[in-house]
């Protein structure tokens, strides 16, 4: 928070997004914390150069040190700090925290999940028209298939965006392909933990601490009537990875 509305070091990566100084220290406070505490779990981190040393690993840490950087200097407070525990290819640990909202989301494996210590259960459908967040292009597509719906707020970092399923302030929410296993690991514990699906519109329930961490478009959703309509909008809009290498949007 030291580091949020106040003129810092910024770069651009490779793939041109962005990366600040608050970045890397919470990246190191986070493994030299975490290790120490867990030292024969593994670890995957965005800002840490990849070991896959973690591939032999039953237990690694996938921490995202700032989730939505780009929100973090605007100063838009929607930002968050992602990490879970990944066993066996599963999350079973989370724990997503919105500092500048003071708000904690976490959930253990069959343990149920908490927003600042209270349970948070699933949400009643109560909605005429669900509101979606997702791209343009997917707004269109979910138009031109005669879906009557909301269109969400922008929301600068996909976890948190993701587990707005489970406060009842979205009903679907989506992450377009390209996703890595730090963005949304833990928040698929925490939906799963209110009985919400966070899946891959080509592969299903995502797998974590693959060599390869990216995953295709991705949406969690509160129910599943309109599951089909949304995964053939994603799979349009950006292809499947393995087939559709050339599809951005
Ligand atoms: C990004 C944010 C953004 C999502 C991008 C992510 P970063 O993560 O979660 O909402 O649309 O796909 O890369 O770069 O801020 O950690
Ligand atoms: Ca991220
Ligand atoms: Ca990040």
């Amino acid at each position: 928070m030291g580091y949020f509305r106040r003129d810092i070091k910024t770069w651009s990566k490779k793939n041109s997004s962005p990366v600040t100084e608050a970045d890397f220290l919470v990246d190191e406070f986070l493994k030299q914390t975490l290790l120490a505490a867990r030292p024969q779990y593994g670890w995957l981190s965005e800002e840490t150069t990849d070991d896959l040393a973690r591939l032999n690993k039953q237990t690694i840490f996938v921490v995202d040190p700032i989730d939505g950087t780009r929100g973090f200097i605007r100063g838009d407070d929607g930002w968050s700090i992602s990490l879970a525990i990944v066993k066996d290819g599963e999350a079973i640990a989370g724990v997503i925290y919105a500092p500048a909202r003071d708000e904690l989301y976490e959930a253990i494996k069959n343990g149920g999940a908490k927003l600042n210590s209270a349970p948070l259960l699933k949400p009643d459908k109560n909605k005429e028209r669900p509101v979606i967040a997702a791209a343009e292009a997917v707004f269109k597509k979910l138009k031109n298939a005669g879906i009557k719906f909301e269109c969400g707020p922008h929301m600068p970092s996909l976890a948190h965006r993701l587990v707005q399923v489970s406060t009842g302030k979205l009903d679907i929410a989506i992450g377009r392909r390209g996703a890595q296993d730090w963005d949304i690991a833990a928040a698929t514990i925490i939906l799963e933990e209110c009985g919400i699906a966070l899946e891959d519109a080509c592969l299903g329930g995502p797998k974590f601490n693959r060599e390869e961490t990216r995953h295709g478009a991705l949406a969690a959703m509160l129910d599943n009537s309109l599951r089909a309509v949304v995964n053939d909008a994603l799979i349009d809009v950006y292809g499947c990875l393995e087939n559709n290498a050339d599809k951005k949007a």
